[in-house]
């Protein structure tokens, strides 16, 4: 994967890789897609100061995540249907996290359940709950997690309803996929996709077969969404979930100080200022807007994490210049998984960390501690 020297290269890679339908379901944003450009377009206005003369020769981009200790401020999140980029896509990108010793995410929505990857891989992942108004089912996912010895439970908090993406209704998007003539010829054309998914364990979402009616044939993801999860999601819920889970929690989807004022008091872990890469509330502000305000409010109070829109190492360095402990990456993965499974999804943690050691030296930090907001040009000046 040498020869994809950034996430953009990986992307282009696995747009020609991956059957349209999958694709453009990772790549979309919701309605509009107003915020999903924002995301990008406000982390570019973000300049950073280029400092010079700093001997920047010893540098260490390790910290910690939850208390734990990572080379590098970043873990993988949650994605669905992450197991139709590329087959056993979860294990594949799990095992690629484990290995650059950074947290991994696995999604309510994913195609491998949670046993097939604890079984498949050696050391703890986070599990990211939905919230379905079958409790029983919620009870039965929790406690799947704790005995697969999850290490958080990650809980989205902006997707109760979904917000549409125009692209899945126009590409008929179905789970498992419906074989129409485009489709065909689709697929037909992407051999190695099709030969993976085809070894893969599962092609439905496997924490749900079996356990959910209706889950054999899925159809339209945004109809069965709308009757399966729980609109009436609030904050008495969340005492419910952490009396089934005693274990760490962080909230993703945190984007309004209120909000965050809340989270803050709610005894969880930490939360992930996010709008959901744009996916949700399109016409919200984008989540590297959103971050200094909810840190200024509670950042001594709780971790701030952030995601939605990060796809280079700059990008981390203005996250954490603005306040966040670490950043959560979506799609700049799951390119690397289209692109080349295992050794894709390790190739982009390579690109963002290196990215990121290289930009922190030609800022003049030379640990994660140095990084904070007198980085930033703007603020700098302004301040
Ligand atoms: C689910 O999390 C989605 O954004 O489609």
């Amino acid at each position: 994967m040498k020869a994809f020297p950034s996430i953009e290269d990986l992307r282009q890679r696995a747009r020609r890789r991956v059957p349209k339908m999958f694709f453009d379901y990772a790549e979309a944003g919701s309605y509009s897609q107003e915020t999903l450009r924002a995301n990008r377009s406000d982390f570019e206005k973000l300049k950073l100061r280029q400092r010079v003369m700093v001997d920047v020769d010893k540098r260490d981009t390790s910290t910690t995540i939850l208390g734990e200790k990572v080379p590098v401020p970043l873990a993988l999140g949650p994605i669905g249907l992450g197991g139709m980029m590329h087959g056993d896509g979860e294990i594949l990108a799990c095992r690629a996290a484990q290995a650059a010793g950074i947290p991994y995410t696995l999604s309510t929505m994913s195609i491998n359940s949670i046993e097939d990857v604890a079984g498949a891989v050696d050391k703890p992942f986070w599990f990211q709950l939905y919230v379905m108004r079958d409790k029983g089912f919620m009870r039965e996912l929790i406690q799947r997690a704790a005995a697969a010895k999850c290490s958080a439970l990650m809980l989205t908090v902006d997707l109760q309803i979904l917000g549409q993406r125009h692209c899945d209704v126009r590409n008929g998007l179905t789970v498992p996929p419906d074989i129409k003539i485009r489709n065909v010829i689709d697929i037909m054309t992407k051999p190695s996709w099709a030969l993976s998914v085809l070894k893969g364990k599962r092609r439905t979402f496997g924490n749900l077969a079996g356990h959910v009616k209706g889950m054999e044939n899925v159809g339209s993801l945004a109809q069965w969404t709308a009757s399966q999860f729980d609109p009436s999601l609030s904050w008495k819920d969340l005492d419910w979930i952490k009396s089934q889970w005693p274990g760490k929690i962080i909230l993703k989807g945190i984007l309004d100080v209120e909000d965050a004022k809340v989270a803050a008091k709610a005894g969880v872990d930490a939360i992930s200022v996010s709008n959901h890469g744009g996916r949700q509330l399109d016409g919200a502000e984008s989540a590297i807007v959103a971050l200094p305000k909810v840190v200024d409010a509670v950042g001594s109070d709780i971790e701030v994490m952030m995601d939605s829109g990060v796809r280079t190492g700059a990008d981390i360095v203005r996250a954490l210049a603005l306040g966040a402990k670490s950043c959560i990456v979506g799609r700049s993965y799951i390119y690397g998984l289209g692109a080349g499974g295992e050794a894709g999804v390790a190739r982009a943690i390579e690109i963002l960390h290196r990215e990121l050691d290289v930009t922190m030296a030609l800022c003049g930090a030379k640990s994660i501690r140095e990084i904070d907001r007198r980085v930033l040009a703007d603020w700098a000046s302004n301040r």
